[in-house]
Order: structure tokens, then C-alpha cells, then sequence
């Protein structure tokens, strides 16, 4: 009884030490780096472990989308450091999660937009590219990516705007009404890594239909690089939405990087592309109005100062700062510009991660607690985190022909109940579980109207 209180209490003390302490780093190094990301990552699935919704794998409480983009985070963590404690997690997650390989579980797939979906098959393509461990009798993770992309693809509208993916699926949401950068450039992204990995020229030219086409729209402005957040398919997609967001950014950069390593670096365009995005890209360090101002600290701009980020706003840094230290390695001599910034981000991230003792918060101008806390906070500081161990590790992402040992099947997915949605295939009893009675409303109405069409011509 003793020795165990006055071992409590020794304990005690060890521990009010290290709460001093917080986190600290020292960057180019990668102990001090893993043992900063275990910290982060640790607290993260705390909370993940804590959720109501923990009796099923990869849904969070109130969104679905977010499971997905944080597996992909902790895939590369598991790359990064070798730290395997949460890869089970990620495997039983990814799983539960895979629908009919597709990742659109019809739980959820009657609330879902393009983007929710294409996150989870991001999430799979980063497990193939780092061969990530597979389960024995579970699709491949490649195959889970062409899952996704093969249930997008029929989604692609050209009675507006000549092509483009609404942001959401069906036309009783409110996001049908909608053309959103997101969602394009998702696909965008995730064309250009099969086209890399599989060497399938299909996926090459799915991925310059959407650059090009995002680029005759104000989602993706070649002349001066501005990426607008949404567009409307009722103004033939001119209008445009103006909302500056670090991923919408990351996510054309990081699919042009990928196309200019898959062409062998023969079409300028996507050179040109991954400069003048990187350029544009520079307002996220701004010079004006957060903390330190000298431009050396990645800030969600829209919505930090004003203290409005939502949950999902407060992950983007994790995809910008990580998928674009990834790119320096396939797009050589990109690094001076992208990895000094993203190191005084780190730095300046992990020292938010005061809240009692550890936890971080997310305006990392403040170099303080900014007083929140949550899993968010904890996603968008291993992200950054993360990009600071990709230079260390030096490991290009593998592909079928370099050492990736994850299987294609070009076919996934596409006996899915969930293919061609706009035409062929209304809407099922089971799509609208879990929907609001007011949405059956609509989509009653909606398959009424469509058979009535159908009928009609
Ligand atoms: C779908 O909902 C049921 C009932 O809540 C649950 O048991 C199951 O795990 C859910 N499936 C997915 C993929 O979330
Ligand atoms: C890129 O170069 C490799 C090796 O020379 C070649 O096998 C491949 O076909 C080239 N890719 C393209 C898209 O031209
Ligand atoms: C493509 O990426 C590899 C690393 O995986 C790199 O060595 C090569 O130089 C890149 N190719 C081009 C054209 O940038
Ligand atoms: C390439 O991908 C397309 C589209 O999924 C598929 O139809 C085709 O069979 C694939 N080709 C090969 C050689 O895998
Ligand atoms: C798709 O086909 C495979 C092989 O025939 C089958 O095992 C699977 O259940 C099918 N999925 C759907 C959604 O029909």
C-alpha cells in the first residue's frame, strides 16, 4: 500500500513534468518527430475510441466522411514511423466501411456527396501506395480506389455545363444543385494515382477530362491559378463561389503532380500546373492579420481569424500540408518551396498542443492554446507532422511496377447497387434508410417524376 502511493505519486510528478513540457519538436528529426506524432496520434484516437457510434468501425458521430480522411492520415503514420498500434483500427474501419467495394455503404449513401465518398477512396490509394498491410479474403486496397472510381465516373453530368460532378449525388440534396471543386478535383486526384500506380492510360485521360474541364469553369482558373470552391450547374457553371480552402488547393496540385510523374514529365501542362497552383497557394501563408505575419505559418484564412472553422474546415491543413510534401518527392525540385514553410508550421502547430498538457487546438498562428480541442485539431497537426517525416523517409509512393503489392481489379465495384445513379437506377427502399421522412418526401416525389419521364418519352 506503501510503495504503490508513494509509486503514484513519484508517477504524478513524472507526469505534471511532461504536461511543462507539451510537445515539442526538432525538425529534420525524426525521433523527436515520431515520439511528437504518437503523442498526437494517441490523443486522436482517444477521442475516436470515445465516440457513441464506436460500436461500428469508421463512423464518427454525425459525419461519415471524416472516418476515411483520418484513416489516410494514419496510414502514413504507420509508413512514417513504424508505429503498427493503430493499424487495426484502420483495417476494421476500412473495412466495415467498403460497401460493395465501393465505399458508398448504404447506410449513409443517401446523405453522401462525391466528396465524401472519394475521401475513403483517397484513404485506400494511400494504403496501396505504401503497401499498407492487406487482410487475407478483403479486396485489395487498389481495388477499393477503383471502386470508387468506377462508381463516379457514370455520375460524370453533361446535361450541364458539359461534364463535371455535382458535389452531391442525388437530386434531393441540396449539393445536387452544385458543381464544387472538391468533388472534381477528388476525382481529379484519385485518377491521376491509379493512372500512376496501375499504368492504365484510362484513368490518365479521366483525370485531363476533369483538369481540363474544371479549367473551361471558375473552379480551376489557369489564367491567374484561382480555385474557386463551387459553381452552379443553373448558370451553365460561370457563376462561382469564391471561399479560399487549403485542400481545394492541395488536391489539383497534388492530382497535377501525380499526371506530370505519370507522363514522364513530357506535358508541360501539369508542370505548369503544379507551379502556378503552388504559387496561388502562398495566401495560405499569409503576410497580414495572424500572429507571427511573416508568411511562414499555413492558416485556414476563410475561416481561423474570424473563428469559424466547422469540423471538417478544421482538417484541411492535414491533406494540404501532406499531400504536398508528398509531391516533392515525385516532383523533383519542388522542396525549397514547400518543406521550410511546412516545417515552421509544424513547429508552430505543436505548440498549440497545451490543453492540458497535450491536447492541440487549431489556430496554429497563436503558438498557444487557442483553448479548443478536439479530434479535428489533433487530424490536422499529425497531417503536418506527417509532411515533416515524408523528406526523412524519402520513400516515393509505390506503384504495380516499383514494389506495390496490392492487387488491381479494374472491375471493383461495378456490380455495385450504386452505379450510374443520375439514370438507370432509382432510388431503393434500402438507399433511403436512415434518410429523413422529409427527404422520402422528395424522393418518392422524385422517382414518381422520373417514372413519369421514363413513361412520357
Ligand atoms: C449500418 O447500420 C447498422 C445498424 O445500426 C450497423 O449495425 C452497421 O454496422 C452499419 N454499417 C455500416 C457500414 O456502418
Ligand atoms: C514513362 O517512361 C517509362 C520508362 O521509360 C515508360 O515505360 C512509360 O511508358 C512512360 N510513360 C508514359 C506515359 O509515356
Ligand atoms: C517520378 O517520381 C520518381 C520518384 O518516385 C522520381 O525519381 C522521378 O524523377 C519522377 N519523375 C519526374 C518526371 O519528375
Ligand atoms: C483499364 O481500366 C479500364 C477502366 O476501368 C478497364 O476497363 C480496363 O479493362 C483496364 N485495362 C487493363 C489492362 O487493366
Ligand atoms: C459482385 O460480384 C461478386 C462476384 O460475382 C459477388 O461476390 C458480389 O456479391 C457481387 N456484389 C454485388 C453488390 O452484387
Amino acid at each position: 500500500m506503501i510503495l504503490s502511493n508513494w509509486m503514484a505519486s513519484l508517477l504524478a510528478g513524472f507526469v505534471a513534468v511532461q504536461a511543462a513540457f507539451a510537445i515539442d519538436i526538432t525538425v529534420n528529426d525524426q525521433g523527436s518527430l515520431s515520439k511528437a506524432a504518437k503523442q498526437v496520434a494517441t490523443d486522436m484516437m482517444n477521442y475516436y475510441n470515445d465516440r457513441d457510434s464506436k460500436d461500428i468501425p469508421g463512423k464518427f458521430d454525425g459525419t461519415w466522411w471524416e472516418g476515411g480522411s483520418m484513416f489516410m492520415i494514419l496510414i502514413q503514420y504507420w509508413f512514417l514511423t513504424g508505429d503498427d498500434q493503430f493499424n487495426a483500427a484502420v483495417q476494421e474501419g476500412m473495412y466495415w466501411q467498403k460497401g460493395d467495394d465501393d465505399f458508398f455503404p448504404s447506410n449513409y449513401s443517401s446523405y453522401l456527396g462525391n466528396d465524401d465518398q472519394v475521401f475513403w477512396g483517397l484513404a485506400a490509394m494511400t494504403a496501396a501506395e505504401l503497401n499498407f498491410p492487406e487482410e487475407d479474403g478483403q479486396p485489395s486496397w487498389v481495388s477499393l480506389a477503383q471502386g470508387v472510381f468506377n462508381t463516379q465516373v457514370p455520375r460524370w453530368d453533361t446535361s450541364t455545363c458539359k461534364g463535371g460532378l455535382r458535389w452531391q449525388i442525388w437530386p434531393y440534396q441540396d449539393g445536387y444543385q452544385t458543381k464544387n471543386a472538391i468533388s472534381n478535383g477528388g476525382l481529379f486526384q484519385l485518377s491521376a494515382r491509379l493512372a500512376l500506380y496501375t499504368h492504365n492510360q484510362t484513368y490518365a485521360q479521366w483525370a485531363e477530362r476533369i483538369w481540363d474541364w474544371s479549367a473551361s469553369t471558375p473552379l480551376l482558373k489557369e489564367k491567374n491559378w484561382n480555385i474557386a470552391d463551387s459553381t452552379t450547374p443553373a448558370t451553365q457553371c460561370t457563376d462561382h463561389g469564391d471561399w479560399q480552402w487549403t485542400y481545394n488547393y492541395a488536391t489539383y496540385i497534388s492530382g497535377a503532380a501525380y499526371m506530370h510523374n505519370y507522363t514522364n514529365g513530357t506535358e508541360s501542362k501539369w508542370k505548369e500546373g503544379v507551379e502556378g497552383l503552388l504559387g496561388t497557394s502562398e495566401q495560405f501563408y499569409p503576410t497580414k492579420g495572424f500572429g507571427k505575419d511573416d508568411g511562414s505559418i499555413l492558416v485556414e484564412i476563410t475561416c481561423e481569424a474570424i473563428e469559424k472553422c466547422d469540423r471538417n474546415q478544421r482538417t484541411f491543413k492535414a491533406y494540404f500540408a501532406s499531400w504536398l510534401a508528398w509531391l516533392t518527392l515525385i516532383v523533383p525540385g519542388t522542396s525549397d518551396q514547400i518543406m521550410p514553410k511546412l516545417q515552421t508550421s509544424a513547429v508552430a502547430a505543436t505548440k498549440t498542443c497545451v490543453k492540458d498538457g497535450h491536447l492541440c487546438g487549431i489556430q496554429w498562428y497563436m503558438q498557444a492554446s487557442d483553448g479548443t480541442d478536439g479530434l479535428e485539431q489533433q487530424l490536422a497537426v499529425l497531417g503536418v507532422l506527417n509532411a515533416n517525416m515524408v523528406p526523412l523517409k524519402n520513400a516515393a509512393p509505390y506503384s504495380s511496377d516499383n514494389g506495390g503489392t496490392s492487387k488491381s481489379n479494374p472491375n471493383a465495384g461495378t456490380n455495385s447497387s450504386n452505379t450510374n445513379t443520375l439514370i438507370q437506377k432509382p432510388i431503393t427502399t434500402g438507399d433511403r434508410a436512415g434518410a429523413g421522412i422529409l427527404t422520402v418526401i422528395f424522393v418518392t416525389g422524385w422517382v414518381v417524376a422520373i417514372t413519369w419521364m421514363i413513361r412520357g418519352g
